[in-house]
C-alpha cells in the first residue's frame, strides 16, 4: 500500500495555492509535476558538477559523463533493452519519432509502401508520416476504433500485407487512455515482415514496459510524463536496424573522424546524439526512474486504477456529463464533454477553483472528428492524487453547470 500523504511531501509544487485555492493538479498527462529528488539532482548538477560530457579528461567532465551515462543503463534496465547501445537520448517523444521517420522512413521505404497508424494517434506520430509519405510517395493507412475508442483489430489485420513497411501506433491514448493491445499488433505486423514502432509518451508511468516480451523495433516516451525533467526522451530501436540507419543530425560527437572529404560516424548510441546534449536533464532522469522503482509500478498502477474506477463512477453521477473513451483497458485518464457547454469553459470554471485539467483536442484533431467532437475536457490521475481531489472536480463540475448549463 503506498503512502499518498507521504507520496505528495515529495512534490512540492503540490502546496501552490492557485486562485486562493489549493492546486489541484490533474493535468498528468500533458506533464507530471517532479519530484525533490529530481529538482536536487539538477541543482547538485548544475551547482557541483556542470561539465560537457565525453569530451574533456578533467573531474568534473569525467563525473558529469559518468552520471550522463548511468541514466543510459537505468533506462535499458526499465525498459528491458538487451543492450544498452540500443538506448538513445532524444529530446522527447515527438523527436524519437521524427529520428526513426528521418533515418530509418527515408533510408528504407519507398513509392507505395505502406505505413499502418490508427485514429487514437497524436499528431506527432500523424505529422512526421504524413512528411515521409509526401516525399516517398508512400501511403499511409489508418486504423478505425469503435466508440469506446478501442482498435478495431480485424480491420488492422485486413490492412496488412507485403506492402506493410511501418506500423507506428500508440501504446496509451493521450486523449482517452485506451491501452492498446500492442503485443499482438506487433506480432501480427511482424508476420508479414513490417517493422513496429510504439509510442509509448503516455505508457511509462502507468504500465510495465518490457521491449523484450513486447518484441517492437522502436519504442519511443518522454521523461517529463515519468516524473522526470523536460526536454528529455528516450528512442530504444533493436540494434540490427539502428546500425542499418543513417545518422540524423549531424554534429560533433555523431562522428568518428571529419575530413573536409568525408566523414566516419560514431557506434550505438552517440551516431544518433550530435551536438551537447541535455545533460542535466538526463542526470536528473535517474532519479525519477529511481523514484517510480522505489514506489513500484504495480503499486503506482493498482493505485491510479481505484482513481480511476472512484473518478468514473462519481462523474458518471452528474447530469448532462458524458464520459468520451470508455474502454475495457485504460489508464488513469477521464474525457468528458458536458452537454451544451463548451470544454475550454469548463477548463477556465475549475482553474478558477484551483484544479487543472486540459482542454480541446489534445493534438488529436483527427479522433476528434471521429468522435463527432471539438474537444474534451480532460482529468489525468497520477500517484500524487487523492480521491478528496475528485470529489473537489465534482464540486467544480456542478458549479460549471449552475454557472453555464
Ligand atoms: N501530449 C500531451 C497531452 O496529451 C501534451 O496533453
Amino acid at each position: 500500500m503506498l503512502d499518498i500523504q507521504k507520496i505528495r511531501q515529495d512534490f512540492p509544487i503540490l502546496n501552490e495555492v492557485v486562485h486562493g485555492k489549493s492546486l489541484v493538479y490533474f493535468d498528468n498527462a500533458a506533464t507530471t509535476q517532479k519530484p525533490l529528488i529530481v529538482l536536487e539532482a539538477l541543482a547538485n548538477y548544475y551547482g557541483h558538477y556542470n561539465a560537457n560530457i565525453h569530451r574533456g579528461i578533467h573531474f568534473l567532465a569525467e563525473k558529469a559523463t559518468s552520471a550522463f551515462e548511468a541514466t543510459r543503463h537505468k533506462i535499458q534496465i526499465f525498459l528491458n533493452a538487451p543492450r544498452v547501445e540500443e538506448i538513445i537520448f532524444t529530446y522527447g517523444t515527438t523527436d524519437g519519432i521524427n529520428l526513426v521517420a528521418q533515418s530509418f522512413g527515408r533510408s528504407f521505404l519507398k513509392e507505395g509502401d505502406e505505413i499502418i497508424i490508427s485514429t487514437l494517434e497524436h499528431h506527432s506520430n500523424i505529422v512526421p508520416w504524413q512528411m515521409l509519405c509526401q516525399e516517398k510517395g508512400c501511403v499511409l493507412r489508418v486504423i478505425p476504433i469503435n466508440d469506446a475508442g478501442e482498435l478495431l483489430m480485424d480491420e488492422f489485420e485486413k490492412m496488412l500485407s507485403e506492402r506493410t513497411k511501418l506500423v507506428s501506433v500508440v501504446h496509451v491514448s493521450n486523449a482517452l487512455g485506451t491501452i492498446n493491445p500492442v503485443a499482438e499488433i506487433v506480432k501480427k505486423a511482424h508476420n508479414v515482415g513490417a517493422k513496429v514502432l510504439i509510442d509509448g509518451a503516455q505508457a511509462t508511468s502507468h504500465i510495465d514496459i518490457d521491449v523484450q516480451a513486447l518484441d517492437c523495433d522502436f519504442y519511443v516516451f518522454s521523461l517529463h510524463k515519468l516524473y522526470g525533467p523536460t526536454g528529455m526522451g528516450v528512442l530504444y530501436g533493436k540494434t540490427e536496424i539502428l546500425e542499418a540507419m543513417p545518422p540524423y543530425r549531424g554534429g560533433g560527437e555523431m562522428i568518428k573522424e571529419v575530413t573536409f572529404e568525408k566523414t566516419t560516424y560514431n557506434e550505438l548510441p552517440y551516431k544518433f546524439e550530435a551536438g551537447t546534449p541535455n545533460i542535466a536533464d538526463v542526470v536528473a532522469t535517474k532519479m525519477a526512474v529511481d523514484y517510480v522503482e522505489e514506489l513500484g509500478k504495480k503499486a503506482i498502477a493498482d493505485y491510479e486504477q481505484e482513481l480511476l474506477v472512484y473518478g468514473t463512477d462519481a462523474l458518471s453521477d452528474i447530469e448532462g456529463l458524458q464520459i468520451v473513451g470508455t474502454a475495457k483497458e485504460k489508464v488513469s485518464v477521464l474525457s468528458f464533454v458536458m452537454e451544451g457547454i463548451h470544454p475550454q469553459d469548463i477548463g477556465v470554471i475549475l482553474d478558477q477553483q484551483g484544479i487543472a485539467v486540459r482542454t480541446g483536442h489534445h493534438c488529436t484533431q483527427p479522433l476528434m472528428k471521429r468522435l463527432g467532437l471539438v474537444g474534451t475536457s480532460r482529468a489525468s490521475f497520477a500517484v500524487y492524487n487523492t480521491k478528496e481531489e475528485i470529489d473537489k472536480l465534482v464540486v467544480g463540475l456542478e458549479r460549471v453547470k449552475k454557472m453555464l448549463g
